[in-house]
Parts: structure tokens; C-alpha cells; sequence
């Protein structure tokens, strides 16, 4: 069963602006002064093969990184969420499911913790499991539904389906497709960029010298598949 969340405080229509970027990593150019917006309500899916600069452009987002040239700033009132596998370092590893959940919320009641805890497939029986002996899929699925209880009002992914099983991934689109903030997020999951994304990114073109150039559509994901006729590197049919 999906969970059922607040929704988040509404946020300006300026989410994140990215004025003139630029980042390289020695010689290897990822962004030459590259300007991007992310404005209130879009859900921006980014596209590119390994190594495109997808997660370097999700970490410039969200202030986990800073450009060598540019500026990127974040919008008023906003409350970020960012997932990405080193997210999985929020988990304390010796705490049991129930203990990081019910840390995280202390204020929140017993029956609204578990109620989270079973949307996100942890059973009243499995709460009681230490976090040392969760698998990558499980790890993944408790960091989400810490970051969604009370849920930010822009969420910025990086692979959030990687070591989901089918059915948690299908919970985890529903979920989301319940979100009316902001998005962008990486995903090899079809299902999941079919659902979610009203906007794309692409990073798999390159310019003449071979730097990467991205490109802005305007439309969801599947139309963009129709007018380019390309699918996601490694997408999952
Ligand atoms: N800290 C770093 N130091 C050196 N090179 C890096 C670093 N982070 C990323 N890169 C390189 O930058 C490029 C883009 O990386 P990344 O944004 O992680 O790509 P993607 O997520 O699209 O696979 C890759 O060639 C990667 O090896
Ligand atoms: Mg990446």
C-alpha cells in the first residue's frame, strides 16, 4: 500500500537556478557555462550514459559540490530532500528499523510510525531487524521513507529504484506520483521515468570538442522517447 504523506509546504516558482556553470575534473570538461532552472511543480528526469555528469549535476543542485565557475542557488522556502546511495550513511547501523524511525520522528505517534514503516514494506514483525543486516533494497526503502514522512518540498534522486525489487518500486511510484512538489531525479527504470517525469534533461549529446551538451525538453518522458527516438542507456523494459 502506497503511504500517504502531508503534502509539502508550497515553495517559490523559482526551485534551483543554475547560472553559468562550469565543472571539469582535470581536463575532463563536465559542464561549461551551462544555465538551468528548475521551477515549482516540474519533475525533471536527467538522461545520459555512464558518466554523462547526471549525479556530478545532482550534487551541484544540491550544494554538495560547488562549480569552478557559476552559481547555483536554491529557491525560498524550500526544504530539499537528496537521495542517493551515500544517503544510506544517515542509517545507523547498529539501531534496529524501528529505533531509526522512531529517533527520526520522536514527536510523531507510535501508529503513524509503524503505518510508515509498513508502507515502506517493514512489517510490524521486521521492525525489530538491526539496520547491519539489511539488504541494499531495504537500506534504500527505510532512507525513503525517513525523507518522505515529512516530506520535502523538492526531492533530488539519484537512482532511487536501483536495488528496489518490483513491487517496491511500483510503491514507490505510486507514492510519488501523489508528491505535487518538485523533482529531478536519475533512473534507469522506465516505469518510474514513464511516471514521474513532465521534463527532460538529456546529457548523452556532445558538442565538437566531445564535451557533454545538454539539451532541455520540455515534455514527459515517453513523448520524448517518441520525438527522439532514443530510450535511456541500460533502461529496464
Ligand atoms: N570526484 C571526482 N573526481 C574525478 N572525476 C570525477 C569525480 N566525480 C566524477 N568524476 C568524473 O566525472 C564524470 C561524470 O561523473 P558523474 O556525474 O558521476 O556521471 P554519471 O552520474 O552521469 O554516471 C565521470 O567521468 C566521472 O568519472
Ligand atoms: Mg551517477
Amino acid at each position: 500500500m502506497p503511504f500517504s504523506f502531508k503534502q509539502p509546504p508550497r515553495s517559490g516558482n523559482d526551485v534551483a537556478t543554475l547560472k553559468g556553470i562550469s565543472k571539469s575534473y582535470g581536463e575532463k570538461v563536465i559542464y561549461d557555462d551551462f544555465d538551468f532552472e528548475v521551477k515549482r511543480g516540474e519533475r525533471w528526469c536527467v538522461m545520459g550514459g555512464n558518466g554523462a555528469g547526471k549525479t556530478t549535476l545532482l550534487k551541484l543542485i544540491a550544494g554538495i559540490i560547488q562549480p569552478d565557475e557559476g552559481k547555483a542557488r536554491l529557491g525560498a522556502s524550500l526544504k530539499m530532500g537528496y537521495f542517493a546511495q551515500s544517503a544510506l550513511e544517515v542509517l545507523d547501523a547498529n539501531k534496529t528499523v524501528w529505533k531509526q524511525i522512531d529517533d527520526a520522528f520522536p514527536a510523531a505517534t507510535i501508529p503513524s510510525k509503524r503505518t510508515l514503516l509498513g508502507s515502506f514494506d517493514f512489517p510490524t514483525d521486521e521492525i525489530d531487524k538491526p539496520i547491519r543486516v539489511l539488504s541494499g533494497g531495504e537500506k534504500s526503502r527505510l532512507v525513503l521513507a525517513q525523507m518522505l514522512y515529512d516530506p520535502p518540498n523538492f526531492l533530488v534522486l539519484d537512482e532511487p529504484t536501483n536495488h528496489l525489487d518490483l513491487d517496491s518500486k511500483k510503491m514507490l511510484i505510486q507514492t510519488l506520483s501523489k508528491f505535487d512538489g518538485t523533482m529531478i531525479f536519475v533512473s534507469h527504470d522506465r516505469t518510474f521515468l514513464r511516471g514521474m517525469a513532465n521534463n527532460v534533461l538529456d546529457l548523452s549529446g556532445t558538442d565538437n570538442k566531445g564535451n557533454t551538451k545538454p539539451m532541455k525538453y520540455g515534455c514527459a518522458y515517453e513523448e520524448w522517447v517518441e520525438r527522439t527516438g532514443h530510450e535511456a542507456p541500460g533502461v529496464w523494459h
